[in-house]
């Protein structure tokens, strides 16, 4: 029989893959109009796959923080796999992984927050978490306390209770779910679209208050949480005025709301700070932790509390009624811990916040002068690059043009991968990104612009 080639090998995987694979966020025409492009390999920040290689600005979806082919966790991975394949953590039982990650998680959290629940996805992580404000209040005797604000645009996860605090309608029609009376959207600080003539500072104050309005029509008494993720990754890598964290901070403390932060993509030196509520000035009392956790080798999470609410909730001699069969597995477990040492070791977090992140920030912000862009947004390693039709009103193109999926492609062919989302090109790549990459990401957006600038004529 003769030998099958590397191109037969691709042609089978794609064909299994149209045939069987129910695709996550994709339209299935697309899979019916050309096959699936097939990642076959990555190291550092490059992924190859098809013969082509392409310097992943996203680090996949903003969690492949330590870069791609690290040996030390594969490593870390096996040695746990052999040692302890599998043993849940349910009924007061742990392994030699759990409790030592849940330590060192602890150890860069802000002070007060000390316990760690282990899930497998940052919808888990927040879906816990919706759990555990419930508990808290009902523990305190204060039931009516259910109501949760987030806010427009947001994106908590694709559970059922997380897709009620997305801010995203469709992804509420398709399942025929309704937010409902438990669940309130405040505004998103977003300045660039919303500010009208607003300061940035006025606005990060205007935005806050919005929350407190919410707060007042729904009644201090029925309020449980308010969730947002430090800077809006999915709305187009949103940083908010410097104004708004801390005055939402103030808010909730007032009227007695806890403040859940969804650091899912900022946790863990994104920003260039361990955790985003440092960089923006706020401190939360939870928080979701996931995808830089274990930079996405394995899928783990984490939900972070109090020590107020952990006392609260431990108070009481009674289970605690949520879990999942792979909370604080031991091999993800090893393998966040190596992905933390990683981080420690080399200066990641630092080397963000001193060297990449500002250089990351002037080679991006150079971009403004261009015709098309209207604003770069950059805090450490994440950026959004915003388009806009006209500069001075901050009009924006109609998506229906598709214009930044536009710039996207030109950039993709350029060998670049960059996320656009509505009007915005979102970046988030891997911490050991070096000057040389920056130059090559900022040279190739502006020729990806500039192609599609002629187009547009
Ligand atoms: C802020 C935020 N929260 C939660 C999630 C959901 O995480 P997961 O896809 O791991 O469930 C995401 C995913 O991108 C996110 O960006």
């Amino acid at each position: 029989m003769a030998q099958m080639t590397d191109e037969d090998i691709l042609t089978q995987i794609q064909d299994a893959d149209r045939a069987h694979h129910l695709h996550p966020f994709t339209d299935p025409g697309a899979l019916r109009k050309a096959p699936p492009f097939v990642i076959e390999h990555a190291e550092g920040c490059y992924i190859t796959g098809q013969n082509i290689r392409l310097l992943d600005a996203m680090a996949g979806l903003g969690c492949v923080n330590v870069g791609y082919g690290r040996r030390e966790i594969a490593n870390a991975a096996a040695d746990a796999m052999e040692r302890l394949a599998y043993y849940h953590s349910f009924a007061a039982v742990s392994n030699p992984y759990a409790g030592p990650l849940a330590a060192k998680i602890a150890e860069y959290a802000p002070a007060h927050m000390n316990k760690v629940f282990f899930a497998n996805s940052g919808s888990e992580a927040n879906e816990t978490l919706i759990k555990l404000v419930r508990l808290y209040w009902a523990r305190k005797g204060e039931d009516k306390k259910r109501i949760i604000i987030s806010r427009d645009y947001a994106y908590h996860g694709s559970t059922i209770a997380t897709t009620l605090l997305n801010g995203n309608k469709a992804m509420l029609d398709d399942f025929g779910l309704k937010a409902g009376k438990d669940v309130i959207h405040a505004m998103a600080p977003f300045w660039y679209r919303l500010g009208g003539d607003m300061s940035p500072e006025e606005f990060g104050l205007h935005a806050a208050r919005d929350l407190e309005a919410k707060i007042l029509e729904a009644g201090p008494e029925n309020v449980a949480a308010f969730w947002g993720e430090p800077i809006q990754g999915t709305l187009g890598a949103v940083v908010p005025p410097t104004t708004y964290w801390p005055e939402v901070e103030r808010i909730c403390r007032k009227y007695d709301v806890l403040l859940v932060a969804d650091e899912v993509v900022t946790g863990f030196g994104r920003t260039g700070n361990w955790f985003a509520q440092e960089t923006l000035g706020f401190k939360a009392d939870m928080m979701a932790l996931a995808k830089g956790l274990s930079s996405a080798y394995l899928p783990i999470s984490a939900a972070v509390i109090s020590d107020e609410i952990a006392n609260v909730i431990e108070g009481r001699e009674a289970v605690l009624q949520h879990g999942f069969t792979t909370s604080g597995h031991p091999v993800t477990a090893a393998v966040a811990l190596k992905n933390i040492e990683i981080l420690e070791n080399e200066g990641l977090v630092t080397q963000i916040a001193n060297d990449t992140g500002p250089y990351f920030a002037r080679a991006l912000k150079s971009l403004e002068d261009h015709p098309l862009v209207g604003e770069a947004r950059v805090s450490g390693l994440m950026a959004g690059i915003e388009l806009a039709k006209n500069k001075e009103t901050r009009e924006q193109y109609p998506l229906e043009a598709a214009i930044c999926e536009h710039v996207g492609q030109a950039a993709l062919m350029r060998g670049l991968i960059v996320r656009p989302v509505g009007n915005v090109l979102v970046l988030c790549p891997p911490f050991i990104l070096n000057h040389g990459e920056i130059d090559f990401i900022a040279k190739t957006l502006r020729e990806a612009l500039d192609d599609i600038q002629t187009q547009l004529g």
